[in-house]
Formats: C-alpha cells, structure tokens, sequence
C-alpha cells in the first residue's frame, strides 16, 4: 500500500479529516481533504462533522480549530511546527495600552498564541481584518502582533487609530522589493501579486494586496497570463493546479516556511495510526481565547 493509500484507509477508520494550509508541501497539499487559508480553515473546522481533524499546518491553526471545535480531536502532525510571529507580543504592551485608551479594542492576528487571543477583543486573518477594523465600534485599535498587516490595516481604514507592535512574519518581512523590482524588469507584462505581511516597500510596488486565498484568486480570474508572487512558495501548487496555461515567478531568495514544510506524510499517517499530538487547550484559556475567533466570524459574515 502506498502511503497516501494508507493515509485514505485510516481516515475512514478513524473518522478523521485533513485540513491543510496553503503553504504545506504539494504532496501534502494533495491528500488533503480541504486545502485554504487561515481564514477558510478556521471558519471550516467548525462546520465539520468528523470526529477527528488532522491540522496541516502550524500551532497556532491547529489551537484556533481546537477553540472553535472544543469536542474535536485535532492532531497536529509535527507539534514543533510553530510560526515565530504568534508569539510576538507582550502581555505588558498590551497592558500599558488599555490603561492609557480607556476605549481600546484590541485586534489580535489569528497568528497568535491561544494565550495572546485571552488579551484581545477580535480576532482577524490577513483576509477579514480590514473588514473586521471597520466594524468595531472603537476608534482606538491596537493591533497585534504583524506590525506590516497592521500598518496595511491602518492604511486601508484611516478613520480609526490603529496602534501596531513590533512583530512581523519573518518570511514575509524578508521578501526583497529590490529582487521583484528585477522581476518586473524581467517580466514587464506580468502582476505584482503581494501578500499584506510583506514590508510597506514591497506593499507599495503590488498591482494587488491580498490573502494568500486572495491572490490565488486573483491570479485564477485575471484575463494577464504572467504574475510575480510575493508570498509563501507553498501557493505555487493551487497557483499552477488552477492556471495551466500562466506563469508565476517567485523571488530568487524563495521565501520558504520552515515550520510548514516540516508536515509530512509520514508525521501525518504517525498521528492518524497513533491518536498522539493531540491538541489541548486548557479550560481557563479557552474560556476566554474562543470569544475573539468567535465574534471574528460573527464581524465577517
Ligand atoms: P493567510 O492564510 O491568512 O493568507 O496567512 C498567511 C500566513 O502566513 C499563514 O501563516
Ligand atoms: Fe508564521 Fe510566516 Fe510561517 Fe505564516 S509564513 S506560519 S506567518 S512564519
């Protein structure tokens, strides 16, 4: 039996389903059963009816469905697959604004700790802040802990004083304006497509600014047949599965999430046959860390 048999024959045996993000390896990417960004999984893991989630992806995704699915069984595959930026904020950064903006609404980025969604009001992905921003009632808006979407939030909603910290995706960050300014000499007639965690050089050269669901989408729809990419390689899988006929060019630094990539096939057939890594939240953090994940859904619908 291949692995990826396997794989199948457990799931139905143990009525698990595999959710995995954008940014796992394709082979990965090919065996799930649901393929999105944080956003889509986050809203999907609820309205499932199997017993046992498989999450391919990161900590802080696997916690998220935990806290909105509590009776689940969420697996991770590799439990050392944490995104760096999901701790990147201070309990006393927080503190320090709420006493000084009697009135603040703190927005947390789902990639985030549970612990740190405890000290946040809302919840948002890279594809619902904006929209979740302007809803809130308050004017003042501290957001945490990706100081570049934030900075793009603010950008896009210039009504509310929105407050960053100093976290940020370190691959994202990363991402050289210098090497897609070579790309686009390189490849006039093709789109800039850009994903809000990049720096606000890099922000400022994109034809357009979305989610990762966001730019597959637009790639998928735009009449151009060429696109420069500035996000995760992990997109290029669903990018070229739904665009045969069109090109994506990537940096030549290829921005690469460690922490993704390390979800493999055989970690995943290893949870399913075993039942380990099973996420757990404690009661006294999920008491509190589920109502920012859920009012985000209420605030996005
Ligand atoms: P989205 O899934 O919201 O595009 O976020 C990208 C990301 O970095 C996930 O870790
Ligand atoms: Fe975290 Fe960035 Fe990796 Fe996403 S791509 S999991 S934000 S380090």
């Amino acid at each position: 039996m291949t692995k990826q048999e396997e794989i199948a024959k457990l799931k139905a045996e143990k009525d698990a389903v595999i959710l995995a993000h954008y940014y796992v390896e394709p082979e990965v990417q090919e065996i799930a059963d649901y393929i999105g960004d944080s956003f889509y999984l986050s809203k999907l893991a609820q309205g499932l009816n199997n017993s046992t989630i498989v999450f391919c992806g990161v900590n802080f995704m696997g916690e998220s469905g935990k806290l909105l699915s509590p009776h689940k069984k969420v697996l991770m595959p590799d439990l050392h697959a944490d995104c760096p930026m999901a701790h990147m904020v201070r309990k006393e950064t927080v503190d320090r604004f709420r006493a000084e903006y009697p009135d603040l609404a703190v927005v947390c980025y789902i990639n985030s700790t549970a612990e740190i969604k405890t000290w946040s009001d809302v919840c948002v992905t890279s594809a619902n802040a904006v929209k979740v921003v302007r809803a809130l009632p308050n004017h003042d808006i501290l957001f945490i802990p990706d100081r570049n979407l934030g900075h793009f939030v603010a950008e896009q909603v210039p009504e509310k004083n929105v407050m960053l910290v100093d976290g940020c995706c370190p691959i994202h960050d990363q991402i050289s304006a210098q090497e897609l300014q070579e790309l686009k000499q390189a490849h006039p007639q093709a789109e800039l497509l850009v994903h809000p965690e990049c720096s606000a050089e890099v922000r400022a050269m994109a034809d357009y600014l979305g989610s990762t669901s966001g730019i597959i989408k637009h790639a998928t729809e735009s009449a151009n047949t060429e696109f420069i990419i500035g996000t995760e390689v992990g997109v290029c899988y669903d990018l070229e599965r739904k665009n045969p006929g069109k090109t994506f060019y990537f940096p030549k630094t290829r921005p690469v999430c460690a922490d993704m990539k390390a979800i493999t096939l055989d970690k995943i057939l290893h949870v399913l046959k075993t039942g380990e890594n099973d996420i757990s939240v404690s009661e006294n953090v999920a008491a509190r860390a589920g109502a920012p994940l859920e009012r985000m859904l209420e605030l996005s619908k």
